[in-house]
């Protein structure tokens, strides 16, 4: 899951549900997807999992299989040792059941949305230990790629690190600063941050690099194409630099940046970021593409 990133429309105001669909990524010749008439105030709705088809809970099998498959070697210890909690593949899971196990593990819970919400929602969520993850699948001409975030990448690619301590007090703590960015008019940099480390992070492990970032884990194609093609640059983690880089929400990332640790990723976002998004504005945006000296390169 991920905020809708476009600026808010009047009516969608503080990210209270008030019967407006979200504005998506770019310019909308498709309205999003989802019921989202069915939601409470704060974007959640029930799951209704007696509505999925044998056909999506296939669907769902494939995908995961697909992506099993291709973990050893492409994904961290970390989520390699999680992702069986989603329980078998065989039918899509349901939350509730989910929800139980990662609050035992965690503290964090799964809650269904009808798919993108509006930033501050998200974030308040996130601050509250829940995330949102969009009740519908894709449908099956889309299995290599779908545009917004359906259940598979939601709970593939993002639950099983919420398994893990440090990245699940990460992701609270990206929450509540979400909050606070918005009051700060910083959400793009905090948007960028999630980006480069929730959604296309790569971490520096003994036996090389590897994946943990929701997109990446949960994509057919790039899981591969991060770790291992020589095309993309790869730069040490470096948060200034990240709030400073644009991204590319159509293709492959043109950078991905890498960490040591999740303990590493816990301590540099900890100060207060009020003066460093004083200093990335001052700084200037960085393309996508860009190259500095200062990279730190793998
Ligand atoms: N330390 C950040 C702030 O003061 C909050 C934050 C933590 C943001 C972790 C992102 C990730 O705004
Ligand atoms: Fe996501």
């Amino acid at each position: 899951m991920k905020a809708a990133m476009a600026p808010a429309i009047e009516n969608f105001h503080k990210g209270v549900n008030q019967g407006v669909a979200p504005v998506t990524y770019g310019h909308g010749e498709r309205p999003p997807r989802g019921d989202y008439a069915q939601a409470r105030a704060d974007y959640t709705c029930e799951q209704d999992w007696s509505a999925y088809t044998a056909q999506e809970h296939d669907l769902y099998r494939r995908l995961y299989e697909r992506q099993a498959a291709q973990l050893p070697g492409l994904a961290c210890e970390e989520f390699i040792a999680a992702v069986g909690e989603l329980g078998a593949p065989a039918q899509i899971p349901r939350f509730d059941a989910l929800s139980e196990k990662l609050q035992r593990a965690t503290g964090w819970e799964v809650v269904a949305v009808p798919g993108l919400i509006p930033e501050e929602a998200f974030f308040a969520l996130l601050a509250q230990r829940r995330f949102p993850v969009t009740g519908w699948i894709r449908k099956p001409e889309e299995f290599d790629y779908v545009v917004e975030p359906d259940v598979f990448h939601d709970l593939f690619g993002h639950v099983p690190l919420l398994f893990n301590p440090m990245f699940a007090d990460y992701m609270q703590a990206y929450g509540a600063g979400g909050l606070k960015a918005s009051r700060l008019e910083a959400c793009e940099y905090l948007a960028r941050l999630y980006w480069y480390t929730v959604e296309f992070g790569l971490i520096a492990t003994p036996a090389g690099l590897r994946a943990y970032g929701a997109g990446i884990l949960s994509s057919a194609g790039e899981l591969r194409h991060s770790v291992l093609s020589p095309d993309p640059q790869r730069i040490g983690f470096d948060l200034e630099r990240i709030m400073r880089t644009r991204y590319k929400i159509d293709s492959y990332q043109s950078t991905y940046f890498v960490i040591d640790s999740f303990e590493q990723l816990f301590k540099a976002t900890a100060p207060d970021f009020t003066p460093i998004y004083r200093r990335v504005a001052h700084a200037g945006e960085l393309g996508a593409e860009q190259r500095l000296d200062s990279d730190r390169a793998y």
